[in-house]
C-alpha cells in the first residue's frame, strides 16, 4: 500500500519535471553552449546563466537563448549598496529573464531594493517580475568559515535566519540545498519557491558538492525547481540523461 502510494507520487512528480528542471550552463564559451543545445533542443526549459557567461557575452547571450525559446535564470548573485542592486535588477528584469539572484548577507533593505528595481524594470519593458531568489550560505561554506566572516551561528541556524529575513523582506524565492528545503518549507510560513542545486542521479559522481539528493526526493521535500549542471552537460548523450530523469 506504501509502495503503491510513493510510485504514484514519484510518477506524478517525475511527470512535471520538465517544467521544474534548470540547466546551469557552467561551459567555457558559446560554442559549447550551442553545441550542448544542439543535442538537448527543446527537452530543456529553462537554462542557468552565470557570472561566467554573463561577463563574457552579456545581454546578447540572454538574447539569444530566448530567441531559441528558453527561459533563463541568471545567476549573478548581486551584493552591494541597495541603490545599486536596484539599478541592477530593473536592469535585469528589462531583459526578460524568469528569476534571477541575490545575497541574502546584503540585508532587508538591499532585498526590498533589489525587488522594487525588478518590478520597476518589469513595468517599464513590459516582461514580467521575475522570480527574485535570495542566495542563503554558500554550500561551500561551513561553520569554520562563517566564523571567518564573523558569523558564530551554525550554517543551519543562518540558512534559516537568511531565508526568512529575505522571504519577509520581498523575495518570492530561495536558493537553498535539497537537504534544507523541507525544513525551510514547513519554518517559513510565507510562500516562496525553492530551488535546489546539488542534485545528482543514483551513481552519479558527486563531484565537488558534499550533500547532494536525487530529483525526486528533492522535489518530495518541496523543492519547486531543480538545478543540474555536470550530470547533464557532461553527459556523452545528455539527452538520454534527460529521459532517465523525466521517467521516459
Ligand atoms: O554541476 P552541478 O550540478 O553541481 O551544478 C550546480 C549549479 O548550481 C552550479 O551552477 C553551481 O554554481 C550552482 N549552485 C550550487 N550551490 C549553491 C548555489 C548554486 O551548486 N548553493
Amino acid at each position: 500500500m506504501l509502495q503503491e502510494g510513493n510510485d504514484k507520487k514519484n510518477s506524478l512528480c517525475k511527470s512535471s519535471l520538465k517544467e521544474k528542471l534548470i540547466v546551469a550552463l557552467d561551459l567555457n564559451d558559446i560554442d559549447e553552449v550551442r553545441e550542448f543545445l544542439n543535442k538537448v533542443g527543446d527537452n530543456v526549459k529553462i537554462l542557468k546563466v552565470g557570472m561566467r557567461l554573463f561577463t563574457k557575452y552579456g545581454p546578447k547571450f540572454i538574447k539569444e537563448l530566448k530567441e531559441k525559446g528558453y527561459e533563463i535564470f541568471l545567476d549573478m548573485k548581486y551584493h552591494d549598496i541597495p541603490n545599486t542592486v536596484m539599478t541592477a535588477c530593473k536592469e535585469a528584469a528589462m531583459l526578460g529573464i524568469k528569476m534571477m539572484t541575490i545575497h541574502a548577507i546584503g540585508g532587508s533593505s538591499m532585498c526590498k531594493a533589489a525587488v522594487e528595481g525588478a518590478s520597476v524594470g518589469a513595468k517599464i519593458s513590459g516582461n514580467s517580475v521575475p522570480i527574485i531568489l535570495g542566495v542563503t550560505v554558500l554550500t561551500s561554506m561551513d561553520e569554520e568559515a562563517l566564523k571567518e566572516v564573523g558569523v558564530e551561528n551554525t550554517v543551519e541556524d543562518e540558512v534559516l535566519n537568511l531565508a526568512k529575513m529575505v522571504v519577509e523582506n520581498g523575495a518570492t524565492g530561495i536558493v537553498c540545498s535539497p537537504l534544507e528545503v523541507k525544513k525551510l518549507k514547513s519554518s517559513i510560513k510565507k510562500e516562496f519557491v525553492a530551488i535546489t542545486p546539488g542534485i545528482r542521479l543514483e551513481n552519479d559522481s558527486k563531484d565537488d558538492q558534499k550533500r547532494v539528493a536525487t530529483p525526486e526526493s528533492a522535489i518530495l521535500d518541496g523543492a519547486d525547481f531543480l538545478v543540474m549542471g555536470r550530470s547533464i552537460y557532461k553527459a556523452s548523450d545528455p539527452k538520454s540523461v534527460l529521459n532517465k530523469i523525466y521517467g521516459n
